[in-house]
C-alpha cells in the first residue's frame, strides 16, 4: 500500500508519517514534495520515494497543494487530518469522485468540551468583570451567575457537537442542540428546521458554534442570529470563523445586546494583527486550539478507515460530497 502524505505544517507531517508506519510496517509512505520539509525520506522504508512518480493510493493530510491532485492521480481515498473539510471541498482539484474521510472526534471531542465549560464557568464565576476590577485595583464583589440563568445551545450536534452538549449537560447546565435533520442526543432536546431555529436561539443565552462550514451555515450566525438569542447571551464559536458575520457580533456587542464572545477559529488565520477582534473589550481570541489534532489518535482511525475500505466497507467519517461534511 503507497501512502503519500501531504500536510502545511512540516513537524505534523513527520508526525503522520512516524505514526502511521508505526502501525502499517508494510506500508510504502512518502511526504508530499510540494509540502514543507517534504524531501526529508530519511526515515522511510526502502523504496519508497517522495517523486512525483510516487503511484500513491491513499493521501493523508491537511491544505493539499493546489497541484497535488493533479501529481497523484491513482488516489482511491483522501484522509482529511481533521474533523473540517471545507476547505478541501473548496480545493479546485479535488475529484469528483474521490472518497474523502474526516476525522471523526479522534480525542478532540472531550478536549471542545473541556474548552466550551472553562469559558461557561468563566461567565457563570463573573470572571471577565473581575480582571476587569483587578486592573483597576477595586475589591467588588459581584453576584455570580447561576446555570440555570445561562441555558446553553450547541449549533451543530454532530459526533463533537453531542460529547460538548452531553459534557456540559453532566456539568449541570441545561443544554439544547440545533441540527440540520432530526437527531437524537441522549439527555439532550435536539431541534431542527426553520422554526426549531428561530425557538433554539431564543432558548440560548450562550450559543456554541460546532456546525460544519457549508454553503447552508456560511454566515448563518448574523446580526438576526444574534438578536434572537437571550439578552445579555454569549458566542462561543469553536467552529469555522465564517459562520459568523464578524461586523455584526462586533454591533452587537457594541450596543451591549450581547455580553461577550469567545473565538477559536477566525475567516482568515492568523487573525491578522489589525483586526478589530484583537482589542474587543467584549472578546477573548485563542489561536485555533480549542480541539487540536492528536496524531496517534488520528492515525489509528485513519488505519481503521484504510482497513473498512480494504475491505469494501464505507470508513468512518467518509464525507457526503453533495452535503459537504
Ligand atoms: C480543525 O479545525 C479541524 O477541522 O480538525
Amino acid at each position: 500500500m503507497h501512502i503519500v502524505i501531504a500536510h502545511s505544517d512540516a513537524g505534523a507531517g513527520h508526525a503522520w508519517r512516524h505514526e502511521l508506519a508505526a502501525r502499517l510496517p508494510g506500508a510504502r509512505l512518502a511526504l508530499d514534495p510540494a509540502t514543507p520539509d517534504g524531501r526529508d525520506t530519511a526515515a522511510e522504508p526502502a523504496g519508497a520515494g517522495t517523486a512525483n512518480g510516487f503511484a500513491a493510493e491513499y493521501a493523508v493530510g491537511w491544505a493539499p497543494p493546489a497541484d497535488f491532485f493533479e501529481r497523484h492521480p491513482g488516489l482511491r481515498a483522501f484522509f482529511a487530518a481533521g474533523a473540517g473539510v471545507d476547505r478541501l471541498m473548496r480545493h479546485p482539484g479535488l475529484p469528483a469522485g474521490l472518497p474523502v474521510v474526516r476525522l471523526e472526534d479522534a480525542g478532540m471531542g472531550p478536549l471542545m468540551a473541556e474548552y466550551c465549560l472553562h469559558e461557561l464557568l468563566r461567565i457563570a464565576g463573573r470572571h471577565d468583570a473581575y480582571a476587569a476590577l483587578q486592573a483597576q485595583r477595586r475589591w467588588e464583589e459581584l453576584p455570580a451567575i447561576a446555570r440555570q440563568d445561562l441555558p446553553v445551545g450547541v449549533f451543530g450536534v454532530g459526533v463533537l457537537g453531542a460529547q460538548v452538549a452531553r459534557h456540559l449537560g453532566a456539568a449541570g447546565f441545561t443544554v439544547r442542540g440545533f441540527a440540520r435533520s432530526p437527531r437524537r442526543v441522549e439527555g439532550v432536546e435536539v431541534m431542527h428546521g426553520p422554526d426549531g431555529w428561530r425557538a433554539f436561539l431564543a432558548a440560548t443565552r450562550v450559543l456554541i458554534l460546532l456546525a460544519p462550514l457549508t454553503a447552508e451555515t456560511e454566515n448563518a450566525i448574523d446580526a438576526a442570529a444574534l438578536d434572537a438569542l437571550r439578552p445579555g447571551g454569549w458566542l462561543v464559536n469553536i467552529a469555522r470563523g465564517a459562520l459568523v458575520v464578524d461586523a455584526d457580533l462586533i454591533a452587537a456587542l457594541d450596543t451591549g445586546r450581547l455580553a461577550g464572545a469567545t473565538l477559536d477559529v477566525f475567516r482568515e488565520e492568523p487573525l491578522p494583527p489589525a483586526h478589530p477582534f484583537w482589542t474587543h473589550p467584549r472578546i477573548r481570541v485563542t489561536p485555533h486550539v480549542s480541539g487540536p489534532t492528536l496524531v496517534s489518535v488520528s492515525a489509528a482511525q485513519v488505519v481503521e478507515g484504510l482497513a473498512a475500505m480494504r475491505r469494501g466497507e464505507p470508513p468512518r467519517g467518509l464525507v457526503d460530497r453533495r452535503r459537504g461534511y
